[in-house]
């Protein structure tokens, strides 16, 4: 490992990334010397960037919107979970080879086991939008063994796609067959940007739903978003999606930094307060 490595967050837009108050938490909280910075890159800048990263001496980094196919193509070597989700969002140096792999689906699982211990047990599960935050979120709830997961998207066929992707255990929907669905799931999953701040709110009926039913959103900006409020003013139980990112972290620092971190209370309360009217200083 170098004496001060050096890692990083890209992405087009980047100011808004929280990764570098996350990274850089971690590194006062464990004493290490170390950088984590982020850089904006565009798509046409994004191969050279990648392919310079040796000679530029970083240890690797993350890759976020609109990067993470495009990395996935330019890594020589990748992990299950990329290939599987065919997406990138960390990189690594091994043996000289640079490495991608896919941290989201980690991030989504360990979410739901701080907040909600055996929730694997549910089984059947519901994921709203069949983008690249959705393929993570089914190859974690297959990983976990749910064998029903009902994907309801806009465009049925992406979400066609991802049935054909991920095997029997997977099913695609239009938007009108979320009453019957909704009675026949234990977990609830929304991956659009519906509910994100200055987006569409996503309205869907919950009266159908199980009362058992786990409501949680990879939207975390407002951190209550108007699915997971009408889940809670439904008696649902709701998990908020902060969790996913900070999860989504720990990996990536540990194979930079040689240090698992851990994801605290003391973690969330910064990063909320950064999310704060006025509070972010950036
Ligand atoms: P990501 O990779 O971050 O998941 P994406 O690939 O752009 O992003 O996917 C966004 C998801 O939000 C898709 O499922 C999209 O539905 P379509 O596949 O039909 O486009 C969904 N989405 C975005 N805006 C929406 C809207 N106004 N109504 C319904 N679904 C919407």
């Amino acid at each position: 490992m170098a004496d001060r490595p050096k890692a990083f967050v890209t992405g087009f837009p980047i100011r808004h990334s929280r990764s570098p108050l996350i990274h850089g938490h971690w590194l006062k909280k464990y004493g290490l010397q170390g950088s984590y910075e982020a850089i904006e890159v565009s798509p046409g800048d994004f191969p050279r960037f990648v392919q310079g990263l040796k000679q530029t001496g970083y240890s690797g980094g993350n890759v976020t919107i609109p990067h993470k196919e495009m990395a996935f193509a330019l890594c020589g070597r990748r992990d299950a979970a990329a290939d599987e989700i065919g997406a990138v969002n960390t990189l690594w140096f091994e043996a000289g080879e640079l490495w991608g792999g896919n941290t989201d689906a980690h991030g989504f699982a360990a979410n739901l086991d701080a907040f909600s211990p055996g929730w694997e047990e549910r089984k059947s599960a519901l994921v709203l939008g069949a983008g690249g935050a959705s393929r993570a979120v089914i190859y974690a709830l297959k990983r976990r063994g749910f064998g029903r997961i009902h994907v309801v998207n806009r465009t049925v066929a992406r979400a066609q796609e991802l049935a054909d992707r991920f095997g029997n255990c997977v099913t695609s929907h239009g938007w009108r067959g979320l009453p019957d669905l909704l009675q026949d799931v234990g977990l609830i999953v929304n991956t659009t940007s519906l509910g994100m701040e200055g987006k569409d709110e996503l309205t869907i009926d919950l009266s159908t739903a199980r009362q058992d039913a786990l409501v949680t959103d990879i939207v975390y900006v407002p951190l209550e978003t108007p699915l997971l409020k009408a889940a809670r003013e439904h008696g649902l139980k709701t998990i908020d999606g902060l969790g996913m990112l900070l999860h989504q972290a720990a990996p990536g620092f540990e194979r930079w930094f040689g240090v698992r971190p851990e994801v605290t209370p003391e973690l969330r309360t910064l990063v909320l307060a950064d999310m704060a009217p006025g509070g972010q200083v950036r």
